[in-house]
């Protein structure tokens, strides 16, 4: 589902933009000159990324450094590592994101049984 986020003429290259959408923080910024979209907390230890450096595309972590990639997500060095990456699109001079539906929240006795049939949790 698309999501109006900001103005577009609010990112700026080499800046990047925290929004909350539908409940979830979102790090947007401009790689070569179009608008790009990724979680942003770090799934190492849940630093906001919009907090760290960005650099060619990147966007380095500013708790343990961990770099992830604005185009794919992926952590560097590390592929099996990422964070989640959203399309984007420019609509009457705003960004939208297109956020896949939200998880329902499950309880623990769920997240167990499902550790122990294998899924990943
Ligand atoms: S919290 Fe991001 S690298 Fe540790």
């Amino acid at each position: 589902m698309w999501h109006r986020a900001i103005p577009v003429d609010d990112l700026t290259d080499g800046t990047m933009t925290r929004v909350t959408l539908d409940g979830r923080d979102i790090n947007l910024t401009l790689v070569d000159h179009e608008p790009r979209a990724i979680g942003d907390t770090c799934p190492h230890r849940g630093a906001s990324l919009s907090e760290g450096q960005l650099r060619d595309g990147c966007v380095t972590c500013p708790a343990h450094l961990w770099r992830f990639s604005f185009v794919d997500g992926r952590k560097q060095g590390d592929a099996r590592t990422s964070v989640p990456v959203y399309p984007t699109r420019v609509v009457d001079g705003y960004v939208e994101v297109d956020l896949p539906p939200a998880q329902p929240a499950r309880s623990m006795r769920e997240i167990l049984l499902a550790h122990a049939r294998g899924e990943k949790v």
